[in-house]
């Protein structure tokens, strides 16, 4: 049992000391106070944890007690007791928020449950805050968090590139939070006034992104009925980030080397050399210097962007981030949807902890999302998690045709079982179809086409709706 400091409040001084005297036993810290006004001159000098009152006292009746508790330490937890056939006053006294009732005479097997529960309750909150808290402190300015050795150290790299112009280079697996840091390096320069440009570069086929960086001029190309200036432009006075660079082709690598060296472009069909005060960063889960290495990306361009290096480690290797994460999109989701979840319960908290996260911090967020619009508590329990976390694994083997099953068609058996990783991986990633392409090892166009094609199969399929 965890020990807590406890405060007894009865008229009747036989009935408290019992009461006082079992607590102590139980290695509780107690106090003892006659009525309400006594309680609360020891409610402001001393931390107590837990007010055990009775409803019916001289002076300040038990609800009064709980209503002033709840203006000064809305944290202290409360529970009422009341003689056996008054249960009206309790049922008024939870609605003002005690946290429980006993019903007198009190059941010690009883008092002993409701009493840990308050205490574990208390605890629980009260590391909430603190969290919360930290959080607040050591990454005022960053929106990312992380208190974990590995992101400080990362976040302290990040601070001070983010004072310069220097092209940064941001590396991580998918859901690390590479966007988010390239905004918070933008966020945190001498360019926060200027804009934030986030050009995704596996999104558009080669020819488009070239013209989509540096413009084009009327005629370039089918379809260029006018001038169009380009993100590189629009980003002057700011930050241009390039999100997966490692899928740029030789080409637009070629024009992006010029603009890194000279800050000078062209744009498509022209041949005018304009010149942006650009500040640039990038990112790419590849691996860049396999790719220099079997020449697929340039050497010189790696080297232009590869000014800053900031690695993003993923969430399994920086575990003890996982609690801060963890209040912070409680707090968000719980406010944005109005839930009643505030923390999660030590096992609940144990199976986050141990996830393997193959999604990293979007995984971990989308967890929390899902979970707070369905709890109902305040405390969240483990059976309140999605059950891809608890353990019910499904068997690998289980699944998959025996011969006899396949009876001369095998390529509907292979079709049934991409399909059934293929959505798996998907709510891995959130429904995030390019990452759960580049896990799958398959180009997102193809993956594109495979949900398509299902869902015309199978319309009423919610799961293949795309995001
Ligand atoms: N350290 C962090 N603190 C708070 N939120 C985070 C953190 N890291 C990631 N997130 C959140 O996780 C989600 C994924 O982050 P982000 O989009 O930046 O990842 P990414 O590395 O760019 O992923 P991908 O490679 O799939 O594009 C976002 O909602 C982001 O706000
Ligand atoms: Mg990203």
């Amino acid at each position: 049992m965890i020990p807590g400091l406890i405060l007894v409040v009865d008229d009747q001084k036989r009935q408290r000391e019992t009461l006082a005297q079992v607590l102590e036993q139980w290695g509780h810290e107690v106090r003892q106070a006659e009525d309400g006004q006594a309680a609360l001159a020891m409610v402001k000098g001393e931390p107590v944890d837990l007010i055990l009152t009775d409803l019916r006292m001289p002076g300040l009746s038990g609800v009064e007690l709980l209503e002033k508790c709840r203006e000064l330490r809305p944290d202290i937890a409360v529970i009422v007791m009341t003689a056996f056939g008054t249960i009206e006053g309790a049922v008024e006294a939870m609605r003002k928020g005690a946290l429980d009732f006993l019903t007198k005479p009190i059941d010690l097997d009883q008092l002993e449950v409701v009493v840990q529960r308050a205490l574990d309750m208390g605890r629980l909150l009260k590391e909430n805050r603190t969290l919360r808290r930290r959080l607040e402190e050591t990454t005022a300015g960053f929106r990312l968090l992380g208190g974990s050795e590995s992101m400080r150290a990362l976040l302290s790299r990040a601070a001070r590139a983010a004072e310069t112009d220097a092209t940064v280079l941001i590396r991580g697996e998918s859901g690390t939070g590479k966007e988010l840091l390239a905004r918070s390096l933008h966020d945190l320069s001498p360019r926060a006034e200027g804009p934030f440009v986030a050009v995704n570069c596996a999104a558009l086929p080669e020819t488009l992104l070239e013209s989509e960086l540096f413009g084009h001029v009327k005629g370039a190309f089918t379809g260029a009925d006018r001038n169009r200036p380009g993100r590189v432009p629009q980003a002057a006075g700011g930050t241009l980030f390039l999100d997966e660079i490692g899928d740029i082709s030789g080409a637009v690598q070629v024009k992006l080397l010029r603009f890194l060296q000279e800050r000078e472009y062209t744009p498509v069909g022209s041949d005018a050399v304009l010149m942006a005060d650009v500040r640039v960063v990038v990112a790419t889960h590849r691996d860049l210097e396999l790719m220099v290495s079997k020449e697929i990306f340039r050497e010189d361009l790696f080297y232009r962007m590869n000014v800053v290096n900031l690695q993003l480690p993923p969430l399994r290797d920086r575990r003890d981030d996982i609690p801060e994460l963890v209040a912070h999109f409680l707090d968000r989701y719980a406010k944005r949807y109005q839930r009643p979840a505030r923390a999660f319960s030590a096992e609940a908290m144990a199976c986050l902890m141990t996830h393997d996260f193959r999604g990293n911090v979007r995984e971990l967020e989308n967890i929390i999302e899902q979970t707070v619009v369905m709890a109902t508590n305040r405390i969240v329990h483990t059976a309140d998690l999605p059950s891809s976390l608890t353990g019910e694994q499904k068997s690998d083997t289980g699944d998959l045709p025996t011969y006899d099953m396949v009876q001369g068609d095998l390529s509907r058996w292979l079709e049934t079982l991409e399909k059934k990783i293929i959505l798996e991986t998907l709510a891995v990633f959130s429904g995030n179809q390019s990452s759960a392409a580049r896990h799958l090892g398959m180009t997102e166009s193809g993956l594109r086409y495979k949900l398509g094609k299902w869902k015309d199969e199978d319309p009423a399929g919610s799961q293949l709706s795309a995001k």
